[in-house]
């Protein structure tokens, strides 16, 4: 399986923080918030990276990532997105990577206490489909949503204005090799952007979507608010250990 962490976008409800720089450049406690998603791939056991990068500050990502070294990896693999055309719209660039394979696919601002290994492990032996992980949170109208019915997802809304659920759909997604054939199909939703939700409603409708619950905390970092949160979490993680 291989890894694909999306950090395009331009980070706009952030400006001005993200007037001269990334937002996956900026820093969360002691790393730039970038790293969180690279290591959550890593410690998976995920080898084969792609990070895909847009905006103005794309050659950055190339002077603090390098070849991936830092990470205990033999290589890092780049593309990059032009505008701020979607999460999906940033995953289809990794057609040409995943090369039939499936992805472990990260947003770029998603962090992470605890890992992602067992979901990867389960995936690798679920014969089709994708697998989400979610975790239950007090803003849902924030996230994607997802409808369950006991072990069942029955679909998810994206930001709704009264969420069926308090569990968000984080930012961490496994797929097989159909994602980028659903991808095609997408039309680009009122925001503009071709949709992640829309993709994985349509695993949820052809019956191939599985999902898990995220142990720990996990958050995103696209705020004000998350960015503080953010960095407050991994400094308390971190005194702990
Ligand atoms: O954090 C989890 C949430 O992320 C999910 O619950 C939502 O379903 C999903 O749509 C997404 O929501 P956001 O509105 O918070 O996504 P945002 O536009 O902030 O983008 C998150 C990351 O995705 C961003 O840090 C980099 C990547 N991205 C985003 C866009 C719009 C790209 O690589 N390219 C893009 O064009």
């Amino acid at each position: 399986m291989k890894g694909v962490v999306l950090a395009g976008g331009l980070g706009t409800r952030l400006s001005p923080l993200t007037k001269i720089t990334n937002k996956h450049l900026l820093p969360i406690y002691n790393k730039p918030m970038i790293f969180y998603p690279i290591e959550t791939l890593v410690s998976a056991g995920i080898e084969e990276i792609l990070v895909v990068t847009g905006g103005r500050n794309a050659g950055d990502f190339l002077r603090l990532l390098a070849n991936g070294k830092e990470f205990g990896l033999k290589h890092l693999n780049y593309t990059y997105q032009e505008g701020e055309g979607g999460i999906a719209d940033a995953l289809s660039l990794a057609e040409h990577f995943a090369d039939g394979d499936r992805v472990c696919v990260i947003l770029g601002d998603n962090l992470i206490e605890g890992t992602i290994r067992q979901a990867v492990e389960d995936f690798r032996k679920q014969p089709k489909g994708a697998k989400i992980l979610l975790k239950e949170v007090h803003d849902a109208e924030r996230f994607g949503v997802a409808e369950l019915e006991g072990e069942r997802i029955l679909g998810i809304e994206e930001k709704p204005s009264k969420p069926k659920s308090n569990y968000a759909v984080t930012g961490i997604y496994l797929y097989d090799e159909t994602v980028f054939e659903k991808v095609r199909t997408l039309v680009p939703s009122r925001r503009g952007e071709l949709e992640i939700t829309d993709v994985n409603n349509a695993y949820i409708r052809e019956g191939t979507m599985t999902f898990a619950h995220l142990s720990g905390w996990w958050t995103d970092a696209g705020t004000f608010e998350s960015l503080l949160r953010a960095a407050n979490l991994v400094a308390q993680s971190q005194a702990k250990q």
